[in-house]
């Protein structure tokens, strides 16, 4: 099973080219399934420093690319990097244009220069990263000195409701395992970048049904990987065993699905 609590699973998995693929096939599904996904990375656009002006910038898992025209936008005039392991994904993004280069790289080996980005943007990316610490470690390469790094990810408690309810079913893994909260403030605060803020916050989705839940978890390619998961059907006792214990949770806006956000904004010294 893999454990994200710990702070570095080099060997373990999610495996990337499982991570890739599944995105891959996701591209076209995406944005119109990614709701959490938009609120969450406009919330991180508006923590990054207000006079801050970047002339090189890198968006880091940039997906559909959504952000990278957000970040085009904001930054007029400078060069944008939009990045990602999922081929599939760059091949939706870049004919929408936002970012001056699109390329296929992995966050915990950057194919970039040392010093060569004043921004780092990442949103709901680094969670992906079996190890984070490397991530950071490439981000204080890359970036120029007084750059920053502003990464959302998701920590544990991430979809709870579904890992208990399936917990309830067959003891199973089911759901992506996420970092705690100590370990992104651990690594972060060992960087060698000056931690300016990290906070938490809690997102929380609500949805008629389990069914309608696990269809936005794959349409989105976020869907469990992991290599605990059960293998083969998933059998109609076992379903309703699921539907049923989910019911536990249900609100007046329907089921919840709660998102544990870590919001970071890290600074390179001068
Ligand atoms: C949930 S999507 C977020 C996309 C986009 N940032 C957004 O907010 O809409 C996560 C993205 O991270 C990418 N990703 C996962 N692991 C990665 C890695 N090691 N290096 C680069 N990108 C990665 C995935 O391919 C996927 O496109």
């Amino acid at each position: 099973m893999t454990d994200l609590s710990l702070p570095n699973l080099s060997g373990g998995l999610p495996d990337k080219r499982q991570v890739a693929a599944s995105f891959s096939r996701a591209a076209g599904t995406y944005d119109s399934v990614a709701e959490l996904q938009r609120d969450v990375g406009s919330e991180l656009l508006r923590r990054l420093p207000e006079d801050f002006s970047a002339g090189r910038w890198l968006d880091l898992g940039c997906g559909t690319g959504y952000f990278s025209r957000a970040l085009g936008e904001r930054f007029t005039g400078a060069q944008g990097v939009a990045l990602d392991i999922a081929e599939g994904m760059l091949a939706h993004a870049r004919p929408l244009g936002g970012a001056t280069h699109f390329i296929a790289g992995d966050a915990e080996c950057l194919p970039l220069q040392d010093a060569s980005c004043d921004l780092i943007f990442s949103s709901l990316a680094v969670q992906w990263c079996a190890d984070f610490a490397s991530v950071l470690s490439e981000a204080r390469r890359v970036l120029k000195p007084g750059g920053v790094f502003a990464f959302a990810s998701l920590c544990v408690g991430t979809l709870f409701e579904l890992r208990d309810s399936w917990r309830r079913v067959d003891g199973m893994v089911h759901v992506n395992r996420f970092r705690e909260l100590g370990i992104y403030q651990h690594l972060c605060a060992d960087s060698g970048l000056r931690v300016a803020s990290l906070q938490t916050r809690a997102h929380v989705l609500h949805y008629p049904d389990v069914r309608s839940l696990t269809h936005e978890l794959k349409a989105l390619g976020a869907h469990n990987i992991n290599p605990g998961r059960p293998g083969g059907l998933t059998g109609r006792a076992r379903i309703l065993g699921l539907i049923e214990a989910y019911e536990q949770f249900r609100q007046a806006e329907g089921l919840p699905a709660t998102y544990q956000v870590v919001y970071a904004v890290l600074e390179k010294p001068l």
